[in-house]
């Protein structure tokens, strides 16, 4: 009896890991230009143009390096911000300044919104 229940808190715990990996997360997204090299997490090795940096508050003392983020731009009224899809980025960097929100390359941010804006909210998914 008591390893039956065991079991079921196991598969609980793992049902409520794996639903917290789909929860997306809402937060600002701004974009910086290129180079993007060199990087915090991998010095001066080229990780191509839809990448990321992140804030302290998601840097995860580095651990967050290599992962990849699916972001959506969403728009707050009935403002042109967002393109209708979304963009997979790659962490690269650590953003200093940002706490809990994200900088795009140019290329990630101009997939899901307009350069002109700046500045957009967004969601996104580990
Ligand atoms: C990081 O890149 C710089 C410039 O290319 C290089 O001088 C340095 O040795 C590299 N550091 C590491 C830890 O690879
Ligand atoms: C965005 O995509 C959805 C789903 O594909 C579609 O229904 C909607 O009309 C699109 N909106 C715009 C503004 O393109
Ligand atoms: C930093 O982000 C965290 C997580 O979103 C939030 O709880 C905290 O209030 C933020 N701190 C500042 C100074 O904005």
């Amino acid at each position: 009896m008591e390893q039956k229940r065991d079991v079921i808190v196991v598969m609980a715990v793992a049902m409520l890991c794996s639903l917290s990996l789909v929860f997306a997360v809402e937060t600002m997204a701004t974009y910086r230009d290129p180079p993007y090299t060199p990087s915090e997490c991998f010095n001066s090795t080229d990780k191509g143009t839809l990448i990321a940096a992140v804030g302290h508050a998601i840097w995860n003392n580095k651990r967050i390096c290599g992962q990849k983020l699916n972001v959506r731009c969403i728009n707050d009224d009935d403002s042109q911000s967002c393109k209708n899809s979304s963009v997979t980025v790659e962490v690269v960097d650590l953003c200093d300044g940002c706490n809990d929100s994200i900088v795009l390359s140019e290329e990630a941010f101009d997939v899901i919104a307009n350069k002109e804006v700046g500045r957009v909210k967004v969601e996104y998914e580990l």
